[in-house]
């Protein structure tokens, strides 16, 4: 019925375009029966365009879909990259030379040179690192001191000590180092700390230091 009524429709308009054109139709030689049947063919080669392209259009929805999906878990992936690179390395003075303590209470050593400081998780404001994500860390501290008095250095994880150094009174001077591999949560955090009435001496060949960094996440 469509293609009829669509038939009807180009006659009109061949009649009223061309009166030649009018001549034609209406002589014997113009198969009437025919044209409709081709008008018949278009039409239906017309609805099989048209679902073809709705079918494009649906699978280029679907396709843009996909693309938005993979873009943002590939956002995600780089973030959680990003996280796992962690590393930092911090001396204890800017500049100069001179010793930190003895204090009447403890200290949280600020180490205030910072070496590196990948991921940002050392705060030479604080001295404190805070786990930026879950998994097994290392860290690592060396202290120096001069004679007379006692250097004992700590570190500490969320206010526990964990390991230590301890030079009692040294003659002319004392050394000490310690490293630890710790398992944190996020938000976890690492500190050194001087006790009380101790000292630690630095200078610019970097004698009191601490570093750490992320072996692997878990
Ligand atoms: C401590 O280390 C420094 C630097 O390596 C060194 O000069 C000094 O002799 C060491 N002190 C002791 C008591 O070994």
């Amino acid at each position: 019925m469509k293609s009829e009524t669509m038939a009807v429709l180009l006659l009109v308009l061949l009649l009223c375009a061309e009166s030649s054109i009018a001549q034609d139709v209406f002589s014997p030689s113009i198969d009437i029966i025919a044209e409709i049947e081709k008008l018949k063919h278009m039409d239906e080669r017309i609805q099989k365009l048209e679902e073809a392209l709705t079918n494009v259009l649906s699978e280029n929805e679907a396709l843009k879909t996909l693309v938005q999906e993979s873009q943002n878990k590939l956002e995600t992936v780089q973030k959680e990259n990003e996280a796992k690179k962690v590393a930092f390395s911090a001396k204890l003075l800017k500049s100069g030379t001179g010793k930190t303590g003895p204090f009447n209470g403890l200290k949280i050593l600020q180490y205030k040179k910072v070496f590196s400081n990948v991921g940002s998780a050392y705060d030479s404001n604080t001295g404190i690192f805070t786990a930026p994500i879950k998994g097994a860390y290392y860290f690592r501290f060396y202290a120096h001191s001069h004679s007379g008095t006692t250097m004992a250095v700590s570190l500490l994880k969320n206010g526990v000590t964990k390991c230590s150094v301890f030079s009692w009174k040294p003659v002319s001077n004392g050394n000490g180092s310690n490293g630890i591999v710790l398992t944190l949560e996020i938000g976890d955090q690492i500190s050194i700390q001087l006790w009380m009435k101790t000292w630690v001496y630095d200078d610019p060949a970097g004698y009191t230091s601490f570093s750490g960094f992320l072996i692997f996440p878990l």
